[in-house]
């Protein structure tokens, strides 16, 4: 058995200070025989990728609310999850996130594997996923290594070398710390203190239940550690969005193709997005350039969008795209830098 005095400490910390969150079940209520639903933990762990806590909770919320359990987001509609999903961002989780789901409802008889290989198995589950709902959803000892560890471990050993270089190193140790005992509350606690104590800015080492093994914390250097290789600087494109609206209310729009950007999505019909770009409006009309731009950063470009409105009359043809009519039309479908284009032709 695994289960090593830091171990302890940390745990005991996480008994007295474990986060509360919606998908969690407490450290108290797993003492007591309480078992988390991996549909919950698999569905906060795909929203929690690249994503804080705050404001994955409304999301999880909502989506449980509507979609209890794994056979109920199997049979939901791709643009029903892709419309509940805007606003989160990487769009690409919210496709896989369906695809995991059918195949867990449809080949795995609603039943999600219990390790790590049977769930880096499926869709949209990465390395990092299947150690987290192996660990949380089913005590096994598998080792999390998100950002928030990152940073534990590199400060616990005082670790100098830059990320993402240092990762295998960062995982051995985060590996030899984590115990067979309760290794999914353990999994918790780590992030939970990267979080909350173990802070990117000024940590809170003066209340750390790992002050003592803290190497960092002896030499003074946590607050500079991780070391971080600098990122590249990103490029800007630019391209224009058509807002055009028939004159019953109804909006001109388009489906995204499931590849790339903004992939599966409800978006306003526009060019290319490049270094320059071309009108080409997605049919004739008198379009007017709105004169205010839309500014959005992704992860690796910024987006410079020009805003340009019509009106357009009830026999237009819709071209590649449909309209959705006044009744239909739920800005909150939109991923946020179309909902920011519509913002600006509300106001404008
Ligand atoms: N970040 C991602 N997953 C988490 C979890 N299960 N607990 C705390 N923070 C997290």
């Amino acid at each position: 058995m695994r289960y090593s005095a830091d171990a302890q400490d940390l745990l005991a910390w996480y008994d007295r200070h474990a986060r509360v969150m919606p998908w969690r079940v407490s450290p108290t209520d797993r003492a007591a025989g309480i078992r988390p639903d991996p549909y919950a933990v698999w569905l906060s762990e795909v929203m929690l990728q690249q994503t804080t806590v705050a404001a994955v909770r409304d999301y999880f919320r909502r989506f449980t609310a509507r979609w209890p359990g794994i056979r109920d987001l199997a049979a939901a509609e791709d643009a029903e999850v892709m419309g509940e999903w805007a606003g989160l961002g990487y769009y690409a989780r919210a496709r896989n996130l369906l695809k995991c789901a059918r195949v867990v409802a449809n080949d795995l008889n609603g039943r999600f594997p219990d390790t790590y290989d049977g769930l880096l198995a499926l869709p949209g589950i990465g390395p990092y996923t299947a150690a987290a709902i192996s660990s949380i959803a089913f005590d096994r000892a598998e080792t999390v290594l998100d950002g928030n560890v990152e940073r534990v471990m590199a400060r616990l050993h005082d670790i100098h070398d830059p990320l993402p270089g240092s990762k295998p190193l960062l995982k051995e140790k985060a590996a030899a710390l984590t115990p067979s005992v309760r290794p999914g509350d353990y999994a918790q606690a780590v992030m939970d203190l990267g979080a909350t104590i173990c802070t990117p800015k000024s940590p809170a080492c003066g209340i750390c239940p790992w002050r003592d093994p803290c190497a960092a914390r002896a030499e003074g250097t946590a607050a500079d550690l991780p070391r971080k290789m600098p990122k590249k600087a990103k490029p800007t494109r630019y391209g224009i969005v058509y807002l055009g609206r028939r004159a019953d209310g109804a909006w001109l729009m388009e489906r995204r193709p499931d590849k790339g950007l903004l992939g599966g999505m409800l978006g306003w019909p526009g060019t290319d997005w490049g270094e320059h770009v071309a009108d080409t409006p997605p049919c004739p009309a008198n379009w007017q350039d709105l004169g205010t731009e839309v500014r959005h950063t992704f992860t690796h470009f910024h987006l410079i969008l020009t805003v340009k409105v019509a009106d357009l009359p009830l026999g237009q043809s819709a071209g590649n795209g449909f309209f959705v009519e006044k009744t239909d039309f739920r800005p909150s479908d939109l991923p946020t830098v179309m909902r920011k284009a519509f913002d600006l032709a509300r106001t404008a």
